[in-house]
This record gives structure tokens, sequence and C-alpha cells, in this order.
């Protein structure tokens, strides 16, 4: 039992739980993703599941992506970005959803599955669904020779590491870094995205592992502060458009993973059909609301909220303010392209799910009735 608990604490390496060495792990876990695929100097991304497979994806008649949990979240953000920057029609689906309902796949579909553990039993089954039907399969997996891993046509590891802590942090930056690179390249090749453009985003993606760097610093006190005044919370609402609306499903589903808190993410502007009922002043509303990227939409959703005494707190970039005038708490996070700023601003959400949880004196690491890797269905 002592050299057991001893071991954990080297692997904690300092930190007090798992997650929190995870979360600052994502400068280094992003670039090791990046390591070796992109060659900034050459204008160059090199992914070789892709590239030898290249004209699966040019002909592609959409690109269907499955996944759950953490994964479907960074699943949706791929939506946006193959979509923008590829122009390749995308669906996104629970694995759990996609397997039993008889869904049309043909060989001329892409079928790629997101999975960290690569051992989800769903995603695992939904998958072996659409190989059976000819799809192409391609897998984006954290842990190398996991079952999905081996039984896909092809696919990109994310490299991120092991995630130790039951709720995922660095998979999905990760997850996030891969499918930017794959929109990128596909985006690249099938010529939807000039030279130029590709060159100054590719140059912006190198940069993102320093981004997240300063997001950590600059936030990290901060956000033990802010934690404090929500130890006694019973709901949140976390809110997003556009690239950040599944940014926002994630960040609400951290704090209801660890702190057992409550909490809903929804796409800002559907906040009118439901959300805005529960809104006053004991509903703490996280809005996720970078300079680029529907400000001036967002801007207006925040008078709705500030008009019915909810408590803001605003994610927005340095220098911001507008949103930051009506918020209560105020982070900032460094501006990027809009197609950034998902992972930029998951790493503040991170920290404050993992602080009110502990706070609350929640097992962060294991939480309750949840499992790292759900094998069965
Ligand atoms: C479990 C984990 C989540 C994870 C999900 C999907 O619910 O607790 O963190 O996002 O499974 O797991 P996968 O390994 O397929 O990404």
């Amino acid at each position: 039992q002592m050299l057991k608990l001893s071991l954990e604490q080297i692997e904690k390496g300092g930190y007090e739980h798992f997650m929190l060495k995870e979360i600052f792990e994502q400068p280094k876990s992003i670039h090791d993703t990046m390591r070796g695929r992109l060659l900034v100097d050459e204008g160059v991304i090199k992914m070789a599941g892709i590239w030898d497979h290249l004209e699966r994806f040019k002909n592609a008649n959409r690109i269907i992506i499955i996944a759950c949990g953490t994964s479907w979240h960074a699943g949706l953000i791929g939506e946006y970005l193959i979509e923008e920057y590829a122009r390749i029609p995308v669906e996104v689906e629970y694995a759990s959803e996609f397997r039993y309902r008889n869904p049309i796949i043909t060989d001329k579909d892409v079928v790629i599955a997101i999975s960290q553990s690569g051992e989800t039993a769903d995603t695992m089954a939904a998958l072996k669904l659409a190989k059976e039907k000819g799809a192409f399969i391609y897998g984006i997996c954290n842990v190398v020779d996991s079952s999905i891993a081996r039984i896909t046509d092809a696919g990109s590891y994310t490299h991120a590491g092991p995630e130790i802590g039951v709720a995922s942090t660095k998979a999905f930056t990760a997850q996030l870094t891969i499918l930017t690179l794959i929109a990128f390249k596909l985006g690249k090749h099938n010529g939807n995205l000039g030279n130029a453009e590709f060159m100054s985003l590719i140059a912006e993606l190198d940069a993102i592992p320093k981004r997240v760097e300063e997001v950590l610093s600059s936030t990290h006190e901060q956000i033990q502060q802010i934690a404090k005044d929500f130890i006694s919370t019973t709901n949140f609402l976390y809110l997003g458009r556009g690239y950040n609306y599944p940014a926002a499903l994630e960040g609400a589903l951290k704090l209801k993973e660890i702190s057992y808190i409550h909490a809903e993410g929804y796409p800002a502007a559907e906040m009118k059909h439901g959300p805005i009922a529960l809104i006053d002043e004991n509903m703490p509303i996280v809005i996720i609301a970078p300079k680029k990227g529907h400000y001036d939409k967002i801007v207006s959703n925040v008078q709705e909220i500030k008009a019915r005494k909810g408590k803001i707190i605003a994610v927005v970039n340095k220098g911001d303010r507008q949103v930051s005038e009506m918020a209560d708490y105020v982070i900032e996070i460094p501006e990027t392209s809009e197609c950034f700023s998902p992972i930029v601003a998951s790493v503040p959400l991170q920290l404050l799910a993992y602080y009110i949880a502990v706070y609350r004196g929640a097992n962060v690491d294991q939480p309750r009735n949840l499992a790292k890797s759900v094998t069965v269905e």
C-alpha cells in the first residue's frame, strides 16, 4: 500500500491530482500531437493515414464522425473544421444512436471514430457496422494498439500520452489538434484552402502550445478565486456559438462529471427557446465570447442574461470591453483565429471545473459512477 502510494505520487509529478497534471501537460501534449506532422517551414502537413487514402477522402460523399462523451464534443468541432476548410459534408453522431438506427451508409462514406481509449463498446460496434456496409473507417485514438485502432482501415494517434483522470482533458485538446490537421490537409489537397491562408493557419497552429501555456499561467490563480464563489451552486449554464458551442457543451460536461453540479451547455442563441426561463440571480452562466466568431451576436445574448440578473462568467479575449463590462467575472484568453478558440477556451473551463470539484471535496480523478473507458454498452 505504501509503495503504491508513493509510486502514485511520483506519477502525479507533484500535482495533487492526475487531472490537474494532465491539464498542465497540454502545451506539451498538443505539441506532441503535431510533432513530425506539422512541418511549418516546408508548408506541409504529413499524416500517413490521410496521405495513403487521400482519394477515399477526396471522393467521399460525406464524413460521418462517431464517438461518445468528450470525444463526441471533439467530433462536433471537427464538423465545423472539416466543413469550413475542406468543404466536405460532415455528420456527427453518438455511437450508441448510430448503431441502432439502421443508418444509411455506403462505400462512398468515410466514417471517423474518435476515442481516447480505443475501447468504448458503442463506438467499436458502430465502426463494425460501418465497415460491414463498406465504408472506409478511420480511427482517432489515443491508446496505441487499442481495439478501435486495430479494426480501422487507417487512422491517426493523438499521442497525448496516458490520460489517467477519468474526466478527459489533454486527450480532448489532442483530438481537436488532429481534427485541425486533417481539415487543413484535406482542404489544401482539394483546393478549398488556398496556399496563403494555409500557411498562415499552420503557423498559428504551431504556436497554439504557447497560447495554451499563456492561458494556463495567466488564469490559474484567478480561477481558484472564482471557483470559491461557486462551491454551493446547484446549476450552471454554459453558452457559446459556432466553434465554441461544442466547447460550451464540453465545459458543462467537465463540471458535472467531477463536481456533481448540474450543468448544461447550449448554443447561445438557443437560450431563448428554453434555458432563459431558468435565469435569475442564482444562475451562473459561463459564456465563451472571443472576438472572432459571432461576437456581436454574443453581446446581445449577454444583454439578455444581464437583464435577468444571471451571474456572468465571461471567457473573452484580452482587451475585451463590451462583454467584460456586463460580466461579473472575466477570464481572458489570447486572441486566435476562430477555429483554434475551442482549444484555448477549454483550458480555463477545465480549471474551473477542477477547482470547484476540489473545493467541494470531490474525488476528481475518480468521480462516482464514471469509468475511464466504457467497455460495456
Ligand atoms: C467515458 C469517459 C469519458 C470519455 C468517454 C468516451 O465516459 O469517462 O471521459 O469521453 O467515455 O471515451 P473514449 O475513450 O471513447 O474517448
